[in-house]
Formats: C-alpha cells, structure tokens, sequence
C-alpha cells in the first residue's frame, strides 16, 4: 500500500544540514495497522509528509499502491490526498466553523453536491459518535471529541489510508484508549491501511500490527509487535518497552535480595501456548527443586500470553542445574545480573 524506498530527506540550512530522514525502506500492506515508534525528533513526522508529498523526499522514493508520488501531477497529487486522510496531535480543526462544517470542508473541496454533503456528514458523525454535537464549535468540544471530529473529517472522503501523527499525545489514558478503539473500528469496518507515528509504546501495544522504531532518521528496528515485544533487539526498543512493561523490579530491591544472601534470581519468558503449561512446576517437582517466584506477569498480547517471571531455585546443585537445562528447552532462561548500588 505504501512502499518507502530508501527514502531520505535533507533539510538544507543557512549554515548546516539537518538529515531528518535517511534511507528509510518500510513496506506497509493493505489493511494493516503499521506503527513507528521515536523519541521527539527522530524523524516520524518527516517521514510521514513523503507520502502525501508535503514534503518532498531528497533521494530515494515513496510509492503508494505502486505509483512514485514524486512523480504525480498537480491534478493527480490532488486526487492522491483525498485518498489519504490525516489527523494531528493538535487536531488542526477550524474553529470558526461548526463540528459538521469541519467534517463538510474536504467534501466541498471535492465537489461534492449539497445534499450529498449534508448526509455524508451526518453518516460520518454518527459512525464516530458525535451526531448531537454537529452545530457546536470545536472550543466547546473535549479533546477527544475533537479528534474525533478530526477523524471524521480525515475519512470523509472514504480514503484508502489514514495517517495519524502523535494523534492521542496530547490527550489522557482514558481518552487515548476511547481514540484507539475508534482508529482500530476505521481499520477494520471500513478497511483503511493505517500508518501511525507515536512516542507511546502503549499505543504500539494496543493497536499496531507491525511496528519499526526510528532513531536519528533511521529505521534501527521492525517486526511484528509480538516479536518486537518478546525479543527484542536494539537498547532504544528495549528502552520504549520497559516503558509500558514493568518487568523487573527496581535495582535497589534486587541488590537488596543479594545482600541478604538470596540466591542466584532467573528470569523466565513464556510465550504463547506455553504460558498454559505448567511447565515451572512440572520440571522442578521431577527434580526435587523448590522454586521460589520472586516477582512476575502475565500479560495478553496480539491475542497471546506472556508470562515473565524472576525466580529462585532451592536444591542441590546439580538438580538445580537439570531443571535450568530441561526449562531452557521449552522457555527461554536467562541469569539476571543484579548491579550494586
Ligand atoms: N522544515 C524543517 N526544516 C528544518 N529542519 C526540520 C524541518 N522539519 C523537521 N526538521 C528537523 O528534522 C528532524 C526530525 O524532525 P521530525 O520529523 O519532526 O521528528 P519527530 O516527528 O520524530 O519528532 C529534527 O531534527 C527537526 O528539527
Ligand atoms: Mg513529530
């Protein structure tokens, strides 16, 4: 559906160049929900302005659905962006029209006739749950609803695509997950490919298909969100999921463990079908080890457990070591290392 080809944007300066994008290669498919995840300016929204052509890349190229957008017409980038609607962390609605002129506007652009417009909009107000409040003006709105007007404006058009840049950053968990469900109901009733940018793993989480993670212009990761979560690569990664996944306890309480002399802790990672096995107790009972759960989750992801636990063994050290050998065969183990302090 979109298709960046080592695309890559320079921004030439007075006195220096910034490289805000550097050959970024990213296939999005229809119909999925695709999330890239960055700290603040690690090139997100410049990558997103390729594929409309608000920005034009340096080198490289971006097609959607086959076509070089560098190489479209007037008439024909016209065309292109109402096949692909957009909403913005501050919503960008204008506030001297009602909710039902802002969602109208792309309408009338298009040359849609009046009475059209007019059902249109209430069809699309309705689909986003704001029917009672299309002659209300966005200042009388809540953030939410705003973006839900946003929303409504972006898909008025019926467009292929949605992009979303830092679409609930500026609203509360609350509300973002209200967002979210909303995003997830115009991917799947409607079938629009979408292509989000977010600072928030938690968006990642609770929507996106796949994800890659930008850093300095560069795409340094991508994959499924399921295996991005359970395995992955890169510290940055790393980094944005300890953020939304509290999975070991502070240092100071580890190294607190060590110093009352607590054995050697493991962290053990179940996934999927295993996390319904018994596993832990099974291996440890056939050989006469205790095992002693010193912290843990278990969480749901894409449809699939995980389960992350930090435990001791107790027993002599050969069977501890048997246990360790049989577990590894089926989950993954691994010795965590407290540091002092
Ligand atoms: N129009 C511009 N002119 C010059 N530099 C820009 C422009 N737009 C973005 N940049 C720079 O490009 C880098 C990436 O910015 P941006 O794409 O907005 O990142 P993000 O959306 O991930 O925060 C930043 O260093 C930013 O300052
Ligand atoms: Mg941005």
């Amino acid at each position: 559906m979109i298709e960046f080809k080592q695309a890559a944007k320079t921004f030439r300066l007075a006195n220096r160049e910034v490289h805000a994008v550097k050959e970024v290669s990213l296939s999005i498919e229809q119909g999925e929900i695709f999330g890239i995840i960055g700290f603040s300016g690690a090139g997100k929204s410049t990558l997103l302005r390729l594929v409309n052509m608000l920005e034009r890349p340096t080198s490289g190229a971006v097609c959607v659905q086959g076509v070089d957008v560098a190489s479209l017409s007037q008439k024909e980038l016209r065309k292109l962006r109402r096949r692909i609607g957009m909403i913005f962390q501050n919503f960008n609605l204008f506030n001297s029209r009602t909710v039902a002129g802002n969602v109208a506007y792309p309408l009338k652009l298009a040359g849609v006739p009046k009475k059209e417009i007019n059902e249109r909009v209430a069809e699309l107000l309705s689909f986003v749950g704001l029917s009672e409040k299309a002659n209300d003006y966005p200042e009388q709105l809540s953030g939410g609803q705003k973006q839900r007007v946003g929303i409504a404006r972006a898909i008025a058009t019926s467009p292929d695509i949605l992009i979303c840049d830092e679409a609930t950053s500026a609203l509360d968990p609350d509300t973002t997950a209200e967002i979210l469900r909303l995003l997830k109901k115009v991917n799947k009733d409607l079938g629009l490919t979408i292509l989000l940018i977010t600072h928030e793993m938690n968006v990642i989480q609770t929507i996106c298909d796949r994800v890659a993670v930008m850093e300095n212009g560069e795409v340094i990761e991508q994959g499924s969100v399921f295996d991005t979560f359970t395995n992955p690569q890169h510290p940055t990664t790393k980094r944005f999921i300890e953020s939304v996944q509290k999975d070991r306890p502070s240092d100071h309480l580890l190294s607190e463990w060590k110093e009352r002399g607590g054995k050697q802790l493991y962290r053990v990672i179940f996934k999927g079908e295993v996390a319904g096995d018994p596993v832990l107790s099974r291996v440890t009972r056939k050989h006469g080890v205790d095992v002693n759960i010193v912290y843990g989750s278990v969480r749901e992801l894409q449809g699939k457990l995980i389960g992350n636990l930090l435990v001791s063994f107790e027993g002599d050290e050969s069977s501890v070591q048997q246990v360790i050998e049989e577990l590894n065969i089926v989950v993954e183990i691994e010795e965590v290392s407290v540091h002092e302090g």
